[in-house]
C-alpha cells in the first residue's frame, strides 16, 4: 500500500512539461475551432437556435425572449389545462362549479336564465325583487311551501348579486370590520351568490336579520333535516372553516337533489365534496 502510495505521488511530481504544453496548445487549438465553426453558423444564418442556446442562458431572459425560457413552458402548461377544461365541456353554469377564495368567476358572469323569486311564490325579505336561476327557483318554491306547511317560516334574504352587488355588500362589510370582513364575505368574483344558486335565508325568529341566531330556530332545523331533498346543500358549515368564512347557517346554494344526496351521503362538506366532484369556472 506504502509503495503504491509513492508511486502515485511521483507520476505527479514528475510529469514531462513539453507534454503539457503540448497538451495545453491542443485544448487552445480545440477551443479555436469551436469558435470559429460557431461564427460560420453564425454568418451563413443557420442554427441560430442553436447557438442562441448555447450563448444566452448566462443573460437574463428578456422578454421577447420568453419562447426559449421556462416561462413559456409554464404558459404552455396553463393553455393546456385550460384547453382540457373547455374540452370537459363544463361551465360556470355547472351545479358543481367550484367558486371560492382560489377560483374567481369572471366580472361579466351572469347567468342566462335568472327569474323573479316573486314569480315562484317565494317570500323575499320587504318583498323586494330578487332573483335566482331558474331550476334553483323552483326548487325553491317547493322547499318553501312545504316548510311552510310543516309550520316552518322562511324568507328569502338575499339571493343572486352580480359581481358590482358583490362589491358593494363586501365594500359595506369592510368599512366595519376591516379585514375582519373577509371572514364574513367573499370579495367581488368569489361569491356562490353570484352564480344564482345561492339564498340567505332569515325568518322573524331571526328578527328578518341575517345572524347566526338563526341556527337557533326551528326552521334551521327543518332545513338540515330537509334541504337535500330540494336540493340545496349548506355552504359554510359550523366549526369546518376550511373555506375560510365563518359559520353561516343562513346560506344554502342549489346543488340539484342528485349531487345533494351524493354529498350528504359522502360526509364531506359541499367545499370538500365540490374540491373532488366539482368544476373550475370556465366561462
Ligand atoms: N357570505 C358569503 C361567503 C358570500 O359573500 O358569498
Ligand atoms: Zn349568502
Amino acid at each position: 500500500m506504502a509503495q503504491g502510495r509513492k508511486e502515485s505521488s511521483a507520476k505527479i511530481v514528475f510529469i514531462d512539461p513539453a507534454k503539457q504544453r503540448r497538451r495545453r496548445r491542443l485544448v487552445v487549438g480545440a477551443l479555436i475551432l469551436v469558435c470559429l465553426s460557431g461564427l460560420l453558423y453564425s454568418l451563413l444564418g443557420m442554427g441560430q437556435e442553436g447557438i442562441a442556446s448555447v450563448i444566452l442562458p448566462a443573460d437574463p431572459p428578456r422578454s421577447s425572449e420568453a419562447s426559449s425560457t421556462g416561462e413559456e413552458k409554464s404558459m404552455i402548461h396553463q393553455k393546456e389545462d385550460e384547453e382540457r377544461l373547455h374540452a370537459s365541456g363544463k361551465t360556470c353554469n355547472d351545479a358543481l362549479v367550484l367558486v371560492d377564495r382560489s377560483h374567481t368567476l369572471p366580472p361579466d358572469y351572469v347567468p342566462s336564465d335568472l327569474v323573479s323569486l316573486s314569480a315562484y311564490s317565494v317570500p323575499t325579505l320587504g318583498g323586494r325583487e330578487m332573483l335566482l336561476r331558474r331550476e334553483a327557483a323552483e326548487h325553491l318554491r317547493s322547499l318553501v311551501a312545504d316548510a311552510a306547511a310543516d309550520g316552518e317560516d322562511l324568507v328569502v334574504a338575499s339571493a343572486f348579486r352580480s359581481y358590482e352587488g358583490q362589491k358593494a355588500s363586501y365594500g359595506r362589510l369592510k368599512s366595519i370590520y376591516g379585514r375582519g370582513a373577509d371572514a364574513m364575505s367573499a370579495t367581488p368574483g368569489h361569491s356562490q351568490h353570484q352564480l344564482g344558486t345561492a339564498v340567505d335565508f332569515t325568518n322573524a325568529a331571526a328578527d328578518y336579520q341575517i345572524r347566526r341566531g338563526f341556527a337557533r330556530t326551528s326552521a334551521y332545523d327543518w332545513l338540515q333535516a330537509h334541504a337535500t331533498e330540494y336540493g340545496f346543500a349548506l355552504a359554510y358549515p359550523h366549526g369546518k372553516n376550511q373555506t375560510g368564512y365563518y359559520f353561516e347557517p343562513w346560506h344554502y346554494r342549489y346543488i340539484g337533489v342528485e349531487n345533494a344526496r351524493r354529498l350528504e351521503q359522502s360526509g364531506l362538506t359541499l367545499q370538500g365534496f365540490l374540491v373532488r366532484e366539482g368544476v373550475f369556472p370556465d366561462c
